[in-house]
């Protein structure tokens, strides 16, 4: 596996591998790797000739009173986890080689970013598609693996690369989760065995909503009925219970067929996401 750090070296790198007709998975994350990055490692891995991670902790995808300064950084763990995944190229870059002093041009969606996460997080997806977006350019990957787990990430990316003519494939992978439900996510580390045990109340309350439209219950009282059952959890605040459409994140109504239900919640000071695809 090569360590790259330099932008310019790894499009050289993937420029010289493409002319020679070989297909390119692109991993991008933010590191302390666990199950979940590493299922979509797999999946590049098993799908292309050459697979890119990246681990870069993007600074201006988090908000001025976010957790920036705090989220972890294991990178010899990061090294170790790619390197036993087959991964071919680690990129590592830093805020200096990735942003110039005069770095001033950003891509925003002008619709998708304002819902959801992006009503108290108005910069957060700004942030996630010029990140995205010059990993895009950097790395030139056929495939691009991003987790269902930020549904409305994976959605956002996705329109993004349709409305500014990427010629990248952008493909979700299912949720990882642990035994106990609560989904795989770096931040994870930041909740105590107690809070921890608290969270698996949000999964438990999707899957509930999820056999209820499955029912043919009514969307309003499917949602009432995760508000309650996330509120029963101990320090539980909820910050959105959204039902959304699957494909486009538009509003529903109970005709819809396959709706996504994502809700994010803070169990102490702990902000977590989550969702369930749901099929009638
Ligand atoms: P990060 O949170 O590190 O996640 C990297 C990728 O792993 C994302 O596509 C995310 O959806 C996926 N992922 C995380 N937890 C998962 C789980 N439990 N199951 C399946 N996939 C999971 O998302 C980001 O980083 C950043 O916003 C990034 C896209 C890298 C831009 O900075």
């Amino acid at each position: 596996m090569k360590i790259i750090r330099k932008p310019e070296e790894l499009q050289k790198a993937i420029e010289a591998l493409k002319k020679k007709g070989k297909t390119v998975g692109l991993v991008p994350t933010m590191g302390a790797l666990h199950a979940g990055h590493i299922s979509l490692m797999k999946k590049s891995v098993s799908q292309n000739d050459v697979t890119v991670v990246s681990v870069y902790v993007n600074p201006i995808q988090f908000g001025p009173n976010e957790d920036y300064e705090r989220y972890p950084r294991p990178v010899e763990h990061d090294i170790k986890v790619c390197k036993d995944n087959k991964v071919d190229f680690l990129f590592l870059p830093t805020n200096k080689t990735l942003y110039n002093d005069n770095f001033s041009t950003y891509i925003y969606n002008n619709k998708l970013a304002k819902i959801m996460c992006g009503v108290t997080r108005p910069i957060h997806f700004q942030g996630v598609c010029t990140v995205v977006s010059k990993l895009f350019n950097i790395a030139m990957p056929t495939k691009a693996y991003f987790g269902l787990k930020d549904y409305q990430q994976y959605v956002i990316v996705k329109q993004m690369a349709k409305d500014l003519n990427f010629n990248i494939k952008v493909i979700g992978c299912p949720i990882v989760r642990e035994k106990s439900g609560i989904a795989m996510s770096s931040r994870n580390t930041y909740l105590s065995e107690k809070a921890k045990q608290d969270a698996c109340g949000i999964y438990k309350s999707l899957c509930l909503a999820k056999k209820q439209f499955a029912e043919g219950k009514k969307l309003k009282d499917i949602k009432k009925n995760i508000e309650k059952n996330i509120l029963d959890i101990p320090t539980s605040k909820i910050d959105y219970v959204e039902l959304r459409n699957s494909e486009n994140l538009n509003e529903v109504t109970d005709k819809d067929k396959s709706i996504v239900i994502a809700v994010a919640v803070k169990v102490g000071n702990v902000r977590l996401i989550d969702n369930i695809v749901c099929k009638k």
